[in-house]
């Protein structure tokens, strides 16, 4: 095929602009073949660039050589366009396009590309699975909502940059090749060809290095910035990441909370027009799980969990009864008005397979009980075991109705929670309680400073080894680490945790004192940790902060499923990269360079 050269040609307009103002005006469109239609002697070429599409007409009458190369134009292939807009005749014009009332009629044409016939056709709702279209993500990306989902991710880091630079806070880069941050994932590692059988970590955050610059003086700091964590993927996770970083000298939760809530607005107000209501509503951590079941509680929609141990303590219903003396508690969800929910669904919550196959999480509930409350009489096999006072308590807990679905989960918190948070997540979902274009933000708080790792036999930090205790906790640091509540605070939008931070430890002795707790031995701590330890030495101010998970932010302000389509290049679930082929193996020549030799399994 001969392909023609862009010479001098320039573009005068995009593809989505053009409109009747223009009939007449002479222009010259470039951009991609959508669709390539051959009508009435005519042939009509929908053209498309990242802003819209353009309908242009060969007309042999006009010029009949670029008609007859016209023939050969397939979707995705290149071209340019000289030509007249005009009006599009009566009936012919398409309401849907912004450009529907005109077209271009051709005067000269260049064909500056061809294309392969494409895996999948470039359109918003594409047939293909994801692993084809991560293979050709360059194709992906031209389909116009995934494109408008980057075009909204970077109108949103400009609307962050713009607030935090105009309340002076600092950019700053801090390095890739490092070493370890406690973030609680596992690290990627680089190995160092100079310093044979060294490894650099990538950040997990910016973290360290963030406090460092608020030691040197910087006062506000943020970054847009990759995060690097090997972790199992998911939906909202992804093994690089970007996060909103921020830190800040001489704050308490208070200022971070307001700044935060006032970027968040700019931001929403910015890019989607919509008006957030500041201050965010906040949450202690024990309250979030007490009426939710989860530190990241949907708040769009009520359905909250209910505590009903009182109704059963003492009731004939031996197996909550004994759940309940082993230490456990009965909580509840009220589905109002689902009485008639077939038997069949009820039947699929049971045992701990069924709600483990839907919800590919292991819970380790045994299974849920229900009673269905009628007028006259209460269904299943829990209302049997009830006297009719704790009918009534349960009724007045619970606030049962005729026509309401009650389902119980019973045993430790650590299992009743998350069953009954999936719960109200599904039917949230089924019964339609979501509302649409609602953006629910909460901040939850005073999460526990450490708790016990079974496996690691020692306590670990919730958060991470630099947030500070609460102050009114710091004597149960030595006797009841478990009790100590922290500084920290995670950020929820819908369900969703789109930020965490905390206040800082800046003083070194209890820098070294949370350590001994957290089972990190002084010589140990001075080697991991040594640099921000003697950094604490030299006049740390009070300081604290918080990171944006910005892909979450993004994947939450576009509507989309998954991170992954708000990201431009992004790894499936099994880390890698079905268009570069990351990871890949590597030549022993370059693994002797780096000293390092490979012991793999089988
Ligand atoms: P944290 O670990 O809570 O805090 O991370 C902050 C936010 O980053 C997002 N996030 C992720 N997004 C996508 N994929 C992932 N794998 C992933 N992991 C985390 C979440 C999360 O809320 N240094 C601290 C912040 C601080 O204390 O200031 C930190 O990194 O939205």
């Amino acid at each position: 095929m001969n392909l023609d050269s862009l010479g001098d040609w320039e573009r005068t307009h995009d593809c989505g602009t053009l409109g009747p103002g223009h009939i007449r005006a002479r222009v010259t469109l470039m951009g991609w073949v959508q669709r390539r239609r051959d009508h009435g002697g005519l042939i009509f070429i929908d053209l498309r660039d990242r802003v819209g599409i353009t309908q242009v007409v060969f007309d042999p009458q006009r010029n009949a050589e670029a008609h007859q190369r016209a023939h050969a134009l397939r979707p995705e292939h290149v071209i340019g366009v000289h030509g007249e807009v005009r009006l599009r005749p009566e009936g012919m014009t398409n309401p849907k396009l912004k450009t529907g009332e005109i077209e271009i009629i051709v005067d000269e044409y260049r064909l500056f590309n061809a294309s392969l016939t494409p895996p999948f056709q470039v359109e918003s709702d594409v047939d293909a699975g994801e692993n084809l279209r991560l293979r050709y993500r360059y194709l992906d990306l031209r389909r116009p909502n995934i494109f408008q989902n980057l075009l909204r991710r970077h109108h949103a880091a400009q609307a962050v940059r713009e607030y935090l630079n105009d309340i002076d806070f600092l950019e700053v880069e801090t390095p890739v090749l490092t070493r370890s941050t406690p973030e609680g994932a596992r690290d990627y590692l680089v190995p160092s060809r100079v310093n044979p059988g060294k490894f650099y970590a990538l950040p997990q955050s910016p973290q360290l290095f963030k406090q460092l610059l608020m030691i040197a003086g910087f006062d506000r700091y943020y970054q847009i910035v990759k995060c690097y964590r090997d972790e199992d993927l998911r939906s909202d996770r992804q093994p690089e990441f970007t996060q909103i970083d921020m830190e800040m000298a001489f704050v308490n939760e208070e200022q971070i909370f307001k700044v935060t809530e006032g970027l968040l607005k700019h931001l929403f107000e910015k890019v989607l027009g919509h008006k957030l209501e500041i201050p965010f509503p906040r949450l202690t951590y024990d309250e979030a799980l007490a009426r939710y079941g989860t530190d990241k509680p949907d708040t769009r929609f009520g359905m909250e969990l209910m505590d009903v141990t009182p109704v059963f303590a003492s009731s004939n219903f031996r197996v909550f009864v004994q759940l309940i003396e082993a230490g456990g508690m009965v909580k509840a969800l009220n589905l109002k008005g689902q009485a008639s929910l077939p038997r069949s669904d009820l039947d699929k919550m049971q045992g701990k397979g069924n709600l483990t196959n839907h919800y590919d999480v292991q819970t380790g509930a045994q299974g849920v009980a229900w009673i269905k409350v009628q007028e006259s009489n209460w269904q299943g096999p829990v209302a049997k075991n009830l006297t009719s006072n704790e009918k009534n308590l349960l009724a007045e807990t619970a606030g049962l109705e005729p026509g309401d679905l009650i389902l119980f989960v019973a045993g430790e918190p650590s299992v009743v929670n998350p069953t009954l948070d999936i719960l109200r997540g599904h039917f949230s979902h089924r019964l339609n309680l979501v509302p649409d274009g609602k953006y629910a933000f909460t901040w939850i708080t005073q999460f526990p400073l450490m708790e016990y790792d079974l496996a690691e036999k020692r306590y670990v930090a919730v958060h991470h080894p630099f947030t500070a205790p609460a102050e009114n906790d710091l004597e149960l640091l030595a006797t009841q680490p478990d009790k100590v509540r922290s500084r920290a605070y995670d950020l929820v939008l819908n369900g969703f945790e789109i930020g965490g931070g905390s206040i800082r430890i800046h003083d070194h002795a209890l820098q070294q004192q949370v350590f001994q707790v957290l089972g990190i031995e002084e010589d140990e701590a001075q080697h991991k940790f040594g640099f921000i330890l003697d950094a604490l030495r030299y006049g740390a101010p009070p300081h604290g902060g918080i990171a944006l998970g910005f892909d979450r932010l993004v994947m939450l302000m576009c509507g989309a499923d998954s991170i992954r389509d708000v990201i431009a290049f992004p790894k499936t679930q099994k880390a890698a990269c079905p268009m570069t082929q990351a990871p890949e193996s590597v030549s022993l020549e370059q693994l002797l360079e780096l000293s390092l030799k490979l012991d793999l399994p089988g």
